[in-house]
């Protein structure tokens, strides 16, 4: 933080006038040692201020950080009805702007007394504590912000992890941090003008972050008297994924499946061949699929079974069946799904952990008829043939 970068920021034109105004009552009365003397202090009480408590800006009080463009910067995800954290929170500038955006639950820690005391003042909807991040509080929060501080933690992945772990199922870590120069995985200590700090580089960063699914949102705000160039990044929890092939039968499910994703050794379930199995005893499945599948099965006709645990409002157990074969992690489901009950399997999905990602293709070819189809056009066939009773031909020998 330069002194001369802040106090030139500082100086609005009315303080200005002010100041001149002071100065040239001293030179009227001939005082130029009394106006060094003023000057020397002014300096000196400048010099002296906390650049940690008077560091966020606010329209009265202009610290050696410009909130409003870290703000932008940030581009923190929608606040409206979440909980938010702010760790490392300084005057609360942040907590406030979320409760102005209608957060449900906002929370500002810091471990410097003074700083919370005033964010407190300024914000008394928020919830304030003087503590240190060692000490986080109770509950998840959908979005925890982490701007300008992991450089001050003794233990800069631990903390990341704590705060990753403090987030909801589907929150969002939004880091403010510096990046250091240099292309090795490592932590590069950096003068600044008020302290030696440890920065990472990048790719220290991605291989911190590696477990998770992160991304860069951009560059934030330069620090007056701090070198590093500092970026925003947002990280998530990384779920599994379940790619979904639920197209009928004949899109080449299997082939597709079997290319893709035995390469990259993701598990691939197969719907048909778990009801197979499930249905000649080889594996349980949940009572509903196996009262269908002892009613009726027929390894030609899986399609007709498929509907039936949808007739029946038990798609929950087959995805369960599923989920029992997939392991604990990424996974390929291939299987015939209808197109109406697909949207069923995603919400389910979504609801047990999963990030869903279906996978559709055209067909270059004819496959083979739905089971259902080639049943009503047999039977009407069978019907056809039956209205013309035709008589049978008699083969003649010369
Ligand atoms: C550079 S300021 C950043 C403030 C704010 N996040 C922002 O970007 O405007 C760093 C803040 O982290 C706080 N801090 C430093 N060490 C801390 C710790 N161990 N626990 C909690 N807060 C800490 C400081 O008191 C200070 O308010």
């Amino acid at each position: 933080m330069s002194q001369n970068v802040s106090r030139g920021r500082s100086v609005g034109i009315g303080s200005l006038s002010r100041k001149l105004g002071v100065a040239l009552g001293y030179l009227v009365r001939g005082d130029v040692r009394g106006l060094r003397e003023r000057l020397a202090n002014a300096r000196r009480a400048h010099r002296n201020r906390d650049p940690i408590t008077h560091y966020q800006s606010f329209p009265e009080a202009r610290g050696s950080s410009n909130s409003l463009e870290k703000l932008k910067a940030l581009r923190l995800p929608p606040l409206a009805g979440k909980s938010f954290l702010d760790v490392g929170c300084n005057e609360g500038f942040f907590c406030g702007f979320a409760k102005f955006q209608g957060a449900a639950r906002v929370v500002g820690i810091d471990n410097n007394p003074k700083s919370i005391a005033a964010a407190q003042a300024r914000f008394p909807d928020c919830e304030f504590l003087a503590r240190s991040w060692d000490e986080l509080p109770e509950g998840e929060f959908d979005v925890i912000l982490l701007a300008s501080a992991l450089h001050y933690a003794s233990d800069q992945p631990a903390l990341i992890k704590r705060l990753i772990d403090h987030l909801s199922p589907t929150g969002t870590l939004v880091l403010e941090l510096g990046i250091a120069p240099g292309a090795g995985d490592a932590w590069v200590k950096v003068t600044r003008a008020i302290d030696e700090r440890e920065f990472p580089t990048r790719a220290k960063i991605e291989s911190l972050l590696a477990e998770y699914a992160w991304k860069k949102i951009g560059a934030s705000v330069p620090q007056a008297g701090d070198p590093i160039p500092r970026e925003v990044i947002h990280v998530l929890k990384r779920v599994p994924i379940a790619y979904l092939l639920m197209q009928p039968s004949g899109h080449g499910k299997t082939t597709i499946s079997n290319s893709l994703f035995r390469e990259a050794k993701v598990p691939s379930v197969s719907g048909d061949y778990l009801l197979c199995l499930a249905a000649n005893g080889t594996i349980r499945a949940p009572a509903g699929i196996e009262a269908i599948l002892a009613k009726d099965f027929s390894s030609g006709r899986i399609d007709v079974s498929v509907r039936e645990i949808f007739n029946r409002r038990i798609a929950e157990e087959y995805v369960d069946l599923l989920l029992r074969n997939a392991g604990d992690g990424d996974f390929a489901f291939d299987g015939f799904i209808p197109r109406e009950h697909q949207p069923e399997i995603i919400s389910i999905l979504v609801r047990k952990g999963y990030l869903p990602v279906r996978l559709e293709w055209d067909r270059i070819a004819d496959g083979p008829s739905p089971a259902v189809h080639v049943e009503t056009a047999a039977a009407r066939y069978r019907d056809h043939l039956a209205s013309r009773r035709m008589r049978p031909t008699v083969a003649t020998t010369k």
